[in-house]
């Protein structure tokens, strides 16, 4: 099972971005826990992290034929990026987005979650922990 784990905008400043939300942990820290999470689980990853909307497109379209998944945290791309629905549409792999924080309880403008159309489950609120339950749910769904 080969998954694609994309990360998007501002999701380099982990660490120090508004702590008290994201924690004190590094985007390094993150990727180091996915791979390890991934190893745990017998599953290979791809993480990737971009700032740049049409560079997350191409990361997503380059999925196609290469992987069986994607888990993607858009970070605020998710509250209106069409380009990126379109794109997960498009290539049409089982799909997680998961979100460190709580969208759900934040501001008006971050519970509008566009890019989640395209996925079948959303995990948010569990910080780090949400790439494993997102790792979980995808051997879950693609019976590995
Ligand atoms: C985020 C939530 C978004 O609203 C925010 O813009 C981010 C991070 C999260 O992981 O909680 O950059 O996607």
């Amino acid at each position: 099972m080969k998954l694609l784990i994309v990360n998007g905008v501002n999701l380099n400043m982990l660490g120090v971005r508004e702590p008290e939300i994201y924690g004190n942990k590094s985007y390094n820290d993150l990727v180091n826990y996915i791979l390890r999470v991934a190893e745990k689980e017998k599953v290979q990853v791809t993480v990737c992290r971009s700032n740049y909307e049409g560079e997350i497109v191409e990361m997503i379209q380059s999925a196609l034929g290469k992987y069986d998944g994607i888990i993607i945290n858009p970070g605020a791309y998710s509250h209106y990026s069409i380009a990126i629905l379109d794109a997960l549409k498009a290539v049409n792999l089982p799909t997680i987005e998961v979100h460190l924080s709580d969208v759900s309880k934040r501001e008006k403008y971050r519970q509008v979650l566009l890019t989640a159309e395209a996925s079948f489950k959303v995990i948010m609120g569990k910080g780090f922990e949400g790439y494993k339950v997102a790792i979980e749910e995808m051997k879950k769904r693609l019976g590995e």
